[in-house]
């Protein structure tokens, strides 16, 4: 038997929605009445506390994944930050009343959930959540797992070890902001690089950048100094490939891939947020939100608009809901 809390949940919530595809500031539409989702057997329900948003929820809905992606109508939404009211009846890593966090599309663009968690509720397996670290709020905690998680994986990929260099394409970024602060503390990196424009140079710098390099002034595979690893964030593999030592790697999250270059698309899990909890915990990892960068839940289609801009510092959240 599903065990759920004694609070009741309604059987209508509240929802964004789009119908059909499009730009989200025209397709997205607050609906009032969305049914629950249906409770998987290794699903856990969650009350949504607060929502953040990738660059991955505004390509789905202008249709660039259309040909793997699930048929509208479509809740947006990969990140949750919420508490567990209900547990499937093969569930058993949580209970009900823990205080959650996690992406909760397992494969990014294979088929991502159609009610995502720009919602009151969603549903998700529970391997793919893990605790809320406790000194962390809902939005610190909605606002980390996709891009942390890419962050990881993209180091490791690339064969991050402790003293090596690493360069950043996009250090201001959601997932820039948090590949600075892994490669430091979690990987070791002697010497950690990292691209920004003129205003955000003292962030990176703040999230650990040993050399903060201006985009608008300098080009970065024209400096003397090379890397053993390359993370690009931006989309430039094929100048990333000029910046890397003999022998190293570049990792790529966006655009084309110029080898040696490498691409990879998250798969979403738990258990690396459980390994990255003790250094969320102790604040060696601090997330990063843009300071406009919280949106009540009615905007959400501002939230959007923002994000899409291409120039939003660390990450937005969507709070409270609703
Ligand atoms: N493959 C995967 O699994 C995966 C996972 C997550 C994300 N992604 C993709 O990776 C990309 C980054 O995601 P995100 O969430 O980090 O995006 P984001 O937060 O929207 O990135 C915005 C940041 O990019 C910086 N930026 C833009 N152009 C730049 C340039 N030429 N050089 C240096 N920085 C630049 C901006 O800083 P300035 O204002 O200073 O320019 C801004 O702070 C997106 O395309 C996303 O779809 C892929």
């Amino acid at each position: 038997m599903a065990s759920d809390s004694n609070d009741t949940i309604p059987s209508k919530i509240k929802a964004w929605v789009y119908a059909e595809r499009g730009n989200p500031v025209d397709v997205l539409k607050l609906v009032p009445d969305v049914g629950v989702p249906e409770l998987k057997e290794d699903q856990v329900l969650v009350k949504v506390v607060a929502a953040a948003l990738n660059p991955i929820d505004f390509k789905r809905a202008l249709g660039l994944f259309k040909d793997i992606d699930s048929p509208p109508p479509i809740v947006p939404g990969y990140d949750v930050a919420g508490v567990v009211v209900k547990v499937g009846d093969q569930a058993k890593k949580f209970k009900v009343g823990d205080e959650v966090y996690g992406d909760i599309n397992e494969k990014a663009l294979d088929h991502p959930k159609q009610h995502g968690t720009l919602a009151e509720y969603t549903a998700v397996e529970e391997r793919l959540l893990a605790l809320k670290p406790k000194n962390l709020s809902f939005v610190e905690a909605a606002s980390l797992p996709l891009a942390i998680e890419t962050a990881y994986e993209g180091l490791e990929r690339a064969g991050s070890s402790p003293g090596k260099s690493i360069l950043v394409l996009g250090g201001a970024g959601g997932v820039g902001s948090l590949v600075i602060q892994l490669a430091k503390e979690v990987f070791g990196a002697s010497r950690v690089a990292a691209t920004s424009s003129t205003g955000k140079l003292d962030l990176l710098k703040s999230l650990g950048a040993d050399l903060a390099i201006d985009y608008t002034k300098e080009n970065f595979e024209e400096l003397p100094e090379k890397f053993d690893v390359v993370y690009d964030t931006v989309g430039q593999s094929e100048r990333a490939v000029s910046a890397v030592k003999e022998g190293g790697n570049v990792v790529t999250i966006a655009g084309a891939v110029t080898p040696p270059a490498v691409q990879f698309i998250l798969t979403s899990t738990g258990s690396i947020l459980e390994k990255l909890n003790p250094f969320l915990e102790s604040q060696k990892i601090k997330p990063a939100i843009d300071p406009k960068g919280t949106f009540p839940f009615s905007q959400a289609p501002e939230a959007f608009s923002y994000l899409q801009t291409g120039r939003v510092t660390g990450k937005i959240v969507i709070h409270p809901i609703p």
